[in-house]
């Protein structure tokens, strides 16, 4: 039995692109793996906090050393990473916020990516000192975007901060596999945003098939 943790991450509850993307993955995955478990989080309707600098400062306190002040300071950022922990796979549904992720789903990103919770760090490991704790996980990311041609080799690779962030930070979550499905188009509402709204949905069974045979062959 797999645990999928999903998470939603736009402003927008109706009209939605990246939430209903992430909810046809959903259903698709429960249909075809009816006894693993579910967590949702909806980071987008329900932000996590900004981290702060008490925040930072319970954080590297070691856990022993705590006030009760730093301990319930740090309550959200135990249940986002407990959450984050029992996943196999993390689906993060999301739109593209200015070239990046949503606000919302950074202050996800900065509370659960923590100091001896998710990553460790030692000065003895050389110029890399930071060395992720989970591991084996896959990430799903469902992204939409009103403009076009953010993928690899096509002309607003470089402007795209969403996906390339989000896989760079993943390390730290415990994933070794990614994949994306990716919207375009919203803005022009046209043909081509018809086109890759279906590809997109097109490709949900094969991500699908392909992680739950992965997950069958490392259990
Ligand atoms: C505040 C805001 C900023 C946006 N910034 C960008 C952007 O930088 N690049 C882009 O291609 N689309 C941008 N868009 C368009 C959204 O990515 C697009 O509407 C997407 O479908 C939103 O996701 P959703 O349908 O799941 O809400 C932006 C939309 C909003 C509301």
């Amino acid at each position: 039995m797999a645990t999928l943790l999903h998470i939603d991450a736009s402003a927008r509850k109706s009209r939605s692109i990246s939430r209903s993307l992430g909810t046809e993955f959903k259903n698709q995955w429960l249909s075809a793996n009816a006894k693993d478990k579910f967590i949702y989080r909806d980071v987008g309707s329900a932000p996590p906090e900004f981290i702060s600098e008490s925040w930072i400062a319970a954080a590297f306190t070691p856990e022993n050393d705590r006030t009760e002040e730093q301990i319930s300071l740090l309550r959200q950022s135990d249940l986002l990473i407990d959450e984050l922990s029992e996943a196999n796979v993390i689906v993060i549904s999301t739109p593209m916020y200015n070239y990046g992720m949503p606000a919302a789903l950074k202050a996800w990103v900065d509370q659960v990516v923590r100091v001896n919770k998710t990553f460790s760090f030692d000065l003895n490991r050389g110029d890399f000192p930071l060395e992720p704790i989970l591991s084996g996980k896959a990430l799903v990311l469902l992204t939409s975007c009103g403009e076009f041609g953010f993928g690899k080799g096509e002309t607003r690779e470089e402007m795209n901060h969403l996906a390339p962030h989000l896989q760079t930070i993943s390390k730290y979550l415990g994933v070794d596999a990614t994949f994306e499905l990716r919207v375009e188009y919203q803005e022009f509402g046209d043909t081509r945003h018809k086109e890759s709204i279906e590809k997109a949905y097109k490709a949900i069974p094969r991500v699908i098939n392909k992680l739950s045979t992965n997950l069958t062959t490392n259990a």
